[in-house]
């Protein structure tokens, strides 16, 4: 039996571009991905958020529906664990450019104006852009930390959200999966969730590198992001099997760039099973 939760949708508008939008998680067992959101479209490597990184809805324009669908994403992500406080989740796709920072960064946005603390992590040692996403320094970061060569307040910077903290990647290391998969990683994330209410990752995408699915052993919980139309079924199927094999807790997924026909019948927060 499939069980799916309607999480969010919305239309975005972000400072630098205009887009249509749509969040929805699918719970655990849930596979009922429409057709139609795989349909195959021209499928490029997207550098633009590298460069000026990603844009930033939830603090932009806080009123805007789609800042309504990153809160309603937050929120669903928390009730998505009956057994569980979630503090630590990790947001990652099957390829890259699919929008993990995109999500990831709002909805860090999103619960630091809940007032709860973030701190917000670019394990995306390849790819980083949060440092660019936040306009903070990436001399020192989590490569940094992990290497030895700064300590944990070094590594921490505020941003220009209240209660919203970051780590950003810190310079490109030769060995990124064995920096990841290092014992003080583990010890890291402890600290970090004693210290603040969330931890979110922004990590790699799990089809291309293995760092995914080393840190998906050490959070609480994993968000896969799937773009319509752009990411590809069997990839997607791919992700889903790598996160089940190293036992991670497979929350859901957010279906992003959705179409505004397929937006119908969402808003309310409106749950349904399949
Ligand atoms: N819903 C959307 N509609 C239109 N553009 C989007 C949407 N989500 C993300 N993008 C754009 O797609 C590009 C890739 O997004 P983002 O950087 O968030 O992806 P990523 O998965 O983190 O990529 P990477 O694998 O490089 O880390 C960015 O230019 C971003 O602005
Ligand atoms: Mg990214």
């Amino acid at each position: 039996m499939k069980l799916t939760k309607k999480i969010s949708n919305g239309l975005c508008s972000t400072r630098n571009l205009a887009y249509r939008y749509q969040g929805k998680i699918q719970l655990k067992g849930g596979s009922n991905v429409a057709l139609n959101l795989f349909k195959k479209s021209a499928k490029k490597l997207d550098d633009y958020s590298l460069k000026h990184g990603v844009g930033l809805v939830a603090y932009d324009d806080p009123s805007s529906v789609i800042s309504e669908q990153f809160n309603t994403i937050r929120t669903n992500i928390q009730f998505s664990s009956i057994d569980k406080e979630l503090h630590s989740i990790l947001f990652t796709s099957s390829a890259p450019s699919e929008g993990k920072s995109t999500v990831s960064n709002n909805v860090a946005v999103s619960w630091a104006k809940q007032d709860k603390r973030v701190i917000l992590i670019d394990a995306d040692l390849r790819r980083p852009t949060i440092h660019k996403t936040f306009n903070v320094s990436n001399k020192s970061g989590l490569s940094n930390f992990l290497l030895g060569t700064a300590s944990l307040e070094e590594v921490i910077q505020p941003t220009m959200i209240e209660n919203l903290f970051v780590i950003t990647s810190g310079p490109t290391a030769p060995n990124p999966s064995e920096l990841l998969s290092s014992k003080k990683i583990q010890k890291l994330f402890q600290i970090l969730t004693t210290k603040y209410d969330f931890m979110i990752l922004d990590a790699p995408p799990v089809n291309s590198v293995t760092d995914a699915q080393i840190l998906a052993t050490k959070v609480d919980g994993v968000i896969l992001v799937v773009p319509q139309k752009i990411a590809d079924k069997t990839g997607v199927t791919h992700a889903k099997k790598a996160l089940e094999i190293v036992h991670a807790n497979v929350l859901g997924a957010v279906m992003n760039r959705m179409a505004k026909d397929k937006m119908k019948g969402y808003y309310g927060g409106q749950y349904g099973g399949y």
